[in-house]
């Protein structure tokens, strides 16, 4: 069975330099033609529905430390989370709701909309006090999430970046779910390989063969190819088969009777899902798996979602931070169900994360020069080709 394929099929190169890619040279690019360019999901809105609320955000590695506040006007604005007296941080806490915000060195106020409210001692200070708000950083919300643009003037909007595609679609899906146990890690490896780790499914059959053996494909399907890929003007997709003759073991059919089947069971009838989750309603859909260019993955199931970010320190670092996000339990047998993919998903990930760093290890060897691809890898052709895009664009 081949994988139906759509969207830009053309021009892809199925054979990547990868030394060209870890080089530092190339990482400076992707830094100040990609990430200070594109929008950026950094969170979600979940705790910052109320005027005054507020989260602080440090991007790692793009050395941006953002105030993220909601104004009395229901706008939500984002500012370098920094004093425009002499530079101190503006906020400590991570987040929390306030009217205003004082500064911790010498007392000036700014209030929600990022302007410069209360100087002290002001009649000593011989200069114009108007223009001395905070620094305002492009900020926008997508459903639950939270997206920024580093650019002074964004070459697009959120909605032309996200396309047509991505742009409706998922309803209030995301606003269902909540995240549980968040992970946050330094991986040694460069950040494109460890998106390329979660953006082919061609791995599980090996990699995860012992954490999650019949998860997907079965007897019609035995090399899990993927029913459906498409790849965007930036951002790309595919959904994931189902093992129909999937055997649960003990523990997961115990844990199931309690909470919403996520991994390795799947609830796979597409009724009440909104377009855009199975959005080629296949059959035997086990889950999405979306790649938003550049740094975010997403994984949309029925019943759960899984959320990763992967942010680039070096050329040879990378954080990650991931969370499986479920509806609230309702029940304390529901919580304790809801333990079985927690830990499992766990495991998981950490066969990914450490595969990443000694395949990162071995590629610094410099012994290969570059990486053959195939179809079912087709979403790492097709993020390469986007960088090369962002790198050449002009703007
Ligand atoms: S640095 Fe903030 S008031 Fe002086
Ligand atoms: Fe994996």
């Amino acid at each position: 069975m081949g994988t139906p394929i759509t969207g830009r099929t053309e021009g892809l190169y199925l054979k990547i330099d990868i030394r060209t890619i870890l080089s530092d040279e190339y990482f400076e690019q992707e830094r100040t033609r990609i990430f200070r360019r594109a929008w950026l999901p950094i969170g979600h809105n979940y705790d910052l529905r109320r005027p005054g609320d507020f989260m602080v955000r440090e991007l790692p590695g793009l050395g941006v430390n953002l105030l993220i506040v909601r104004g009395k006007d229901g706008k939500l604005r984002a500012f370098h989370n920094i004093c425009r007296h002499r530079g101190n941080p503006l906020v400590a806490e991570k987040c929390g709701r306030q009217n205003a915000f004082a500064c911790g060195f010498h007392g000036w106020v700014y209030d929600t909309a990022g302007a410069l409210q209360h100087v002290t001692d002001d009649e000593n200070f011989h200069f114009d006090q108007s223009g001395l708000g905070l620094i305002p950083v492009q900020c926008e919300e997508w459903s639950t999430f939270v997206f920024v643009n580093l650019a002074p003037t964004p070459h697009v909007s959120l909605r032309e970046w996200l396309g047509d595609e991505l742009a409706d679609g998922y309803g209030d899906y995301f606003e269902k779910f909540a995240p549980t146990q968040p992970y946050r890690t330094e991986v040694n490896c460069n950040w494109n390989l460890a998106v390329n780790s979660f953006t082919e499914n061609y791995h599980t059959l090996y990699l995860h063969r012992h954490t999650m053996p019949d998860y997907q494909g079965g007897a019609e399907n035995p090399l899990r190819h993927l029913p459906a890929m498409e790849l965007m003007r930036r951002h790309a997709r595919y959904s994931t088969p189902a093992n129909p003759y999937h055997r649960q073991r003990p523990a997961e059919a115990i844990a199931y009777r309690y909470s919403t089947p996520v991994i390795p069971t799947f609830i796979t009838n597409p009724a009440g899902l909104p377009p855009n989750v199975n959005y080629n309603r296949v059959e035997n859909w086990a889950f999405d798996v979306v790649e938003l260019f550049p740094n975010f993955v997403f994984l949309t199931g029925r019943g759960w979602f899984v959320e990763m970010w992967f942010w680039p320190l070096s050329a040879d670092q990378t954080i990650f931070e991931g969370a499986l996000c479920l509806e609230p339990a309702r029940t304390l047998a529901n919580r304790v169900g809801q333990e079985m993919p927690n830990t499992l998903a766990r495991e998981v990930i950490c066969e990914d994360m450490s595969l990443l760093e000694s395949q990162h290890s071995s590629l610094r060897t410099g012994a290969l020069a570059h990486f053959y691809l195939n179809q079912e890898e087709i979403l790492l052709a097709h993020h390469y080709r986007v960088s090369r895009e962002m790198i050449a664009e002009q703007g």
